[in-house]
Formats: structure tokens, C-alpha cells, sequence
């Protein structure tokens, strides 16, 4: 995989004590984390409902890693404008969640951030193939979005796979039950850029096991 864009890993600060964010953005970067993967969910498009504009503007103060704001929410294009001013280095959107796609991916360019598009678990590859060229990053679910702790879904890692056939040079993101114990399968199966909430944010010693992945990958 000559190609293949430089690693990264992004804890997801969704398995956090949200009473003490800054101090696991902290414990992250200690750890060695390239990013900091952000939750935003709607409570619509996903049954749960997790963090603003607001706290992205606070962390964005609290810490010098590149914030990746997953947005999980209905009209993705009210909320870009308000995401990039608050500091968000890279916002990815669900192709699910929107009828104009292109023009969403280049909102999010226009306002200073790279983009991802995100797939859901049965949602295709081919939902996605026509924006390839236009994104930074591609983010295959391997769960079904909402909650942390849950299942990686085997299939999923097909499409990771099927991604990286098809662009080579493409930042693959897998986000949903990356554990250590799975992480050397993610990782043959293609994906470059993993996030990881409860295996990072639920071990007891936060900053020896982001070493830990940062060590295996
Ligand atoms: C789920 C979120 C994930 C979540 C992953 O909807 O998008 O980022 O934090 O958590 P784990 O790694 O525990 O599956
Ligand atoms: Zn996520």
C-alpha cells in the first residue's frame, strides 16, 4: 500500500467523561493521538444526542489537536458554518444525511475545513464513488451510529477494502468497535485513519493504551 496516506489515530472523545473533556484531549495527546474524533449526533438522524458548536468551540481552546467532527445529524449544511467557526479542523458528513451531497462537501471546503463523507453499515460503496475525488477522508461505519461500546460488523471491512482498491491514495477512516484485538484486521483490510472511543476512554490508563494502538499501527 505505497499509496496509502500516513496512519492516524483518532480517539472518540464520545466515551469520555464529559464533565472532564480537556483533560482526556490531554491524556490523548500524551498518548500520542493525531486527532480527536467529535461525536455530533441530533437526536433525528441517530438516537442520541451529544455535543455543539459550544463544547468544539471550548475544546478547540483546550487542546492543540485537529478536532474531527463526525457530524450524525439532519441538515448537515445548517450546522457546517457554525462547526468551522468553532474550530473544527475536519467535518465528515453522512451521505445518508443529505439530498445535495456535492454541494455539501464543498460547503464544508469553502469554509476552511477538509471533508469526509461517511457511509452507514448497509449503506454502499457505490453511494459514495461518485464524490471520492472531491473528499480528504472516507469513513466506513462499523457500527450502526448512535452509541459507543457496540460491535465491529465484519462486512464492514469489505468495504474498507473495496475503498482502498478503488483509490489507493485515500484516507479510509473506520470509526465503531476498534478495539486492539481487531485493530491488525482494520488495519490489512485497508483503513489509515482509526477511531476508537470505549477501547481509548474506557481503559484504565488512557494514555498507555493510545501508545498501545499508536504502537501497533
Ligand atoms: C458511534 C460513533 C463512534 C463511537 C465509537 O456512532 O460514531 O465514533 O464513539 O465508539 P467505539 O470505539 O466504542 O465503538
Ligand atoms: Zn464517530
Amino acid at each position: 500500500m505505497e499509496n496509502a496516506p500516513a496512519r492516524r489515530l483518532a480517539p472518540s472523545l464520545l466515551s469520555a467523561d464529559f464533565a472532564r473533556l480537556g483533560e482526556a484531549c490531554e491524556l490523548a495527546r500524551l498518548g500520542g493521538a493525531d486527532w480527536l474524533h467529535v461525536d455530533v449526533m441530533d437526536g433525528d438522524f441517530v438516537p442520541n444526542l451529544t455535543i455543539g458548536p459550544p463544547v468544539v468551540e471550548s475544546l478547540s481552546k483546550a487542546t492543540t489537536l485537529p478536532l474531527d467532527c463526525h457530524l450524525m445529524v439532519y441538515r448537515p449544511e445548517q450546522l457546517v458554518p457554525l462547526f468551522a467557526k468553532a474550530g473544527a479542523a475536519n467535518i465528515t458528513v453522512h451521505a445518508e444525511s443529505t439530498v445535495h451531497l456535492d454541494r455539501l462537501l464543498n460547503q464544508i471546503r469553502e469554509a476552511g475545513c477538509t471533508c469526509g463523507v461517511a457511509i452507514n453499515p448497509a449503506t454502499p460503496v457505490e453511494a459514495i464513488r461518485p464524490v471520492l475525488g472531491i473528499v480528504d477522508l472516507a469513513l466506513v461505519m462499523s457500527v450502526n451510529p448512535g452509541f459507543g461500546g457496540q460491535k465491529l460488523i465484519p462486512y464492514c471491512l469489505d468495504k474498507v477494502k473495496a475503498l482502498r482498491d478503488l483509490r489507493p491514495d485515500l484516507d479510509v477512516q473506520i470509526d465503531g468497535g476498534v478495539k486492539l484485538a481487531n485493530l491488525d484486521a482494520v488495519l490489512a483490510a485497508g483503513a489509515t485513519n482509526i477511531v476508537a472511543g470505549s477501547a481509548i476512554f474506557g481503559a484504565a490508563d488512557v494514555v498507555a493504551e493510545t501508545r498501545a494502538f499508536k504502537a501497533r499501527m
